[in-house]
């Protein structure tokens, strides 16, 4: 005489299973792989090459620390070195070129927290945090990449961690919400 099988062994439920979880599973690696995607920059600027030859993070970005947004390098800061660099490319040509029409290069965000988040540099940057502890290896990258997962927990988890006697301020909704 034949056992019935358990419902959950029937051959259908078990395609069915292996579909969803295929299709969970193949959500979160594509979730994971496109936020790490950098968008189409003006510019292919590498900061590989410029952190190696000795510029510093804040020679570039240097609001982050004494203001809210580190702000990102116009055409004079660029022209600056690259009058003097006698190296030619294709991607310094349209420096060059930004440069002759004294045309901002119009960036691409990818570090951006949504309007109602309240972010400043540089109470975290006096503290002593290095920027890739939040950037991720900048000056292994050229263009900057997206880094995944910086959400509220992030910032939450950070807290916690640096500030356990502070927790209370600075998990307050008001401190990071408008
Ligand atoms: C504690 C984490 C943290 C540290 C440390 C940090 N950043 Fe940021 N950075 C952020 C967050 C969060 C944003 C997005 C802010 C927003 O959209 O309001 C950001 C945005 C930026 C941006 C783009 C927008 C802007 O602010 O102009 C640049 C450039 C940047 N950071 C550079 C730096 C540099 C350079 C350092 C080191 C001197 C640094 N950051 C240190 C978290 C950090
Ligand atoms: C501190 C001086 C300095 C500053 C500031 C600077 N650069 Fe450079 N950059 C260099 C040097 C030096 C090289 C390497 C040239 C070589 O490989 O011989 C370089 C290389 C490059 C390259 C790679 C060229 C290639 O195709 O191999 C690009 C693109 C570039 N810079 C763009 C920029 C842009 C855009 C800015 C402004 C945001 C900028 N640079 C600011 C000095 C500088
Ligand atoms: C020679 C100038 C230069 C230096 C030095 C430099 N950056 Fe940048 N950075 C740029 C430019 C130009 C961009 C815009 C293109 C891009 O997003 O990669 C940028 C973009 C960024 C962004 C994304 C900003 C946004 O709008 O979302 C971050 C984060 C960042 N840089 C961090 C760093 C860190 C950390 C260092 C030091 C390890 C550093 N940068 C050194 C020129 C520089
Ligand atoms: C790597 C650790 C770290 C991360 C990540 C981090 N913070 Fe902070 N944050 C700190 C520390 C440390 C302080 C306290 C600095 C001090 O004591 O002055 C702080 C302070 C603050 C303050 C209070 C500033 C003040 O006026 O006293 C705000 C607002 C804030 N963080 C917002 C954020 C937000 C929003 C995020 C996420 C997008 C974030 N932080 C992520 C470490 C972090
Ligand atoms: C340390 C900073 C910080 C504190 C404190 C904080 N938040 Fe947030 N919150 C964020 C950041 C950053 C985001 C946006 C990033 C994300 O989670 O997608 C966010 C997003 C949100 C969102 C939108 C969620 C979504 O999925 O879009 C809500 C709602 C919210 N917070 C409510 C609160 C409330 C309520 C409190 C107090 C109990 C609080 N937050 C405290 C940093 C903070």
């Amino acid at each position: 005489m034949q056992v019935k099988k358990p419902w959950w062994q029937s051959g259908g439920v078990r395609i069915a299973l292996a579909l969803v979880l295929l299709i969970l599973f193949g959500g979160a690696v594509s979730g994971i792989y496109l936020s790490q995607i950098p968008p189409e920059q003006p510019i292919a600027f590498p900061h590989k090459t410029h952190v190696a030859l000795g510029a510093q993070c804040t020679y570039c970005h240097p609001a982050a620390a004494w203001g809210p947004n580190a702000g990102l390098p116009g055409i004079s800061k660029c022209w600056g070195c690259h009058q003097q660099v006698q190296k030619k490319s294709p991607e310094l040509e349209k420096l060059a070129g930004y440069v002759q029409r004294n045309e901002p290069i119009p960036w691409v965000p990818v570090a951006i927290q949504p309007d109602f988040v309240k972010f400043n540099h540089q109470p975290h940057v006096q503290a002593g945090i290095a920027c890739e502890t939040c950037h991720g290896p900048v000056s292994q990258m050229t263009v900057a990449l997206p880094q995944p997962r910086q959400n509220m927990g992030w910032c939450l988890d950070c807290h916690q961690r640096m500030r356990p006697n502070d927790f209370v301020r600075l998990s307050d909704c008001a401190t990071c919400h408008y």
